[in-house]
């Protein structure tokens, strides 16, 4: 049996985690698992109910979980910059307690969706297909940061920090990840500029030495965001910092037509993890039935694989995707002339019946 701390969340949370459950549900009869979910407040709703973003019961009830499926926090009811209590705070939370340094950020062109990215078709060429892995409990987002006064104003700072330690975990698992794809390494820093990019850059050449049969290079994070639109199909594993990698992969998100389509997984030291979208919680178009499932759907059929270690599983979710995008099914985001517009709840029927086939 496998248990799941299910976090609906804000905005379309609720919704696109409700059409993921069923495809769960599939998977469940079809191969005789056990899923026993556990639903845990956190974001702006643990914020209305407890008047704080990650109340303590949903960090002990996640901890005690095989997996963290989450949908999506935040929205404009609670987005004061000079709040006290943010619902991104549930996430870092998350991320820290849970221990989950290395976030997986997939960018996949279904070829069905060449036509939803911006990108020309001769540098989409044969199809966009790396992976960008973040480090996630350090640098800028976990150093000191703070307020005082100088020369009579006031001044904030922020610290990115680095030790030899975090930066050799993530480097072993952009290589291990690498291993089982195309075999490159792109590691991005900018180490013209920062002293804790100079020390990246040195620790992923040391790790870099137990995988010889993995191709390394280095690139400036500004080269990189250029790289990403100009000639995307060059990449296979970029592995990055906090904060540089928040950055790539929403525009690597952008390049693969929507981030509606793109799963995350955040993973550490044990088995457990944390799988949600990549995107945010919509508020625009919150309750309506039409935000796109699929990224939560594909972010379960990665909880599948990593936490549960069910290949077979995962492989059936996501070829049940590609086969209802085959099919000319389209929710609003990805949709283009000629193909069928459905809706949040209908895209999952058509997922589970794909699976049902
Ligand atoms: C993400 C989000 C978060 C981040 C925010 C909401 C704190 O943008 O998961 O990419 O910056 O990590
Ligand atoms: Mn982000």
């Amino acid at each position: 049996m496998f248990k799941v701390a299910v976090i609906k969340g804000d905005g379309i949370g609720p919704e696109i985690i409700d059409e993921t459950l069923k495809v769960l549900d599939v998977v469940k009869e079809k191969y005789n698992h056990k899923f026993e979910y556990k639903f845990v407040l956190a974001g702006g709703c643990a914020i209305d109910e407890y008047g704080i973003p990650l109340p303590e019961e949903t960090i002990e009830i996640c901890k005690n979980s095989d997996a963290v499926l989450l949908g999506a926090v935040g929205g404009p009811k609670w987005d004061n910059p000079n709040g006290k209590v943010r619902p991104e705070q549930a996430l870092l939370g998350l991320r820290g307690a849970l221990g989950l340094y290395c976030n997986l950020r997939p960018a996949l062109l279904y070829a069905p969706l060449r036509n939803a990215s911006p990108l020309k078709d001769e540098i989409i060429g044969d199809g966009i297909d790396f992976c960008v892995v973040r480090e996630l409990t350090g640098g800028i987002y976990f150093g000191e940061r703070g307020r005082s006064e100088e020369n009579g104003e006031q001044v904030a700072y922020d610290t990115e920090k680095y030790s030899v330690s975090e930066v050799r975990r993530i480097a072993k698992n952009a290589f291990e990840i690498a291993r089982k794809r195309n075999k490159k390494v792109t590691s991005v820093d900018k180490a013209n500029v920062l002293e804790s990019s100079r020390l990246w850059r040195t620790v992923v050449e040391e790790v870099a030495k137990d995988y010889s049969d993995v191709t390394l290079d280095h690139l400036y994070i500004d080269n990189a965001a250029m790289q990403i639109v100009k000639n995307p199909r060059q990449f296979d594993v970029l592995v990055t910092s906090n904060i540089f990698g928040d950055i790539l992969s929403d525009e690597a998100s952008m390049v693969t037509g929507s981030i509606g389509m793109l799963p995350s997984a955040s993973i550490g030291e044990g088995n457990i993890g944390m799988y949600e979208p990549a995107h945010g919680s919509a508020p625009d178009i919150a309750g309506k039935g039409i935000a796109n499932p699929l990224a939560t759907i594909l972010s379960a059929a990665m909880m599948l694989r990593y936490s549960f270690n069910l290949d077979k599983e995962a492989k059936d979710i996501e070829d049940a995707v590609s086969k209802v995008l085959e099919d000319g099914y389209r929710t609003g985001d990805i949709m283009s002339n000629g193909m069928k517009l459905v809706g949040t709840k209908e895209m999952g029927d058509l997922v589970v019946s794909a699976m049902r086939k």
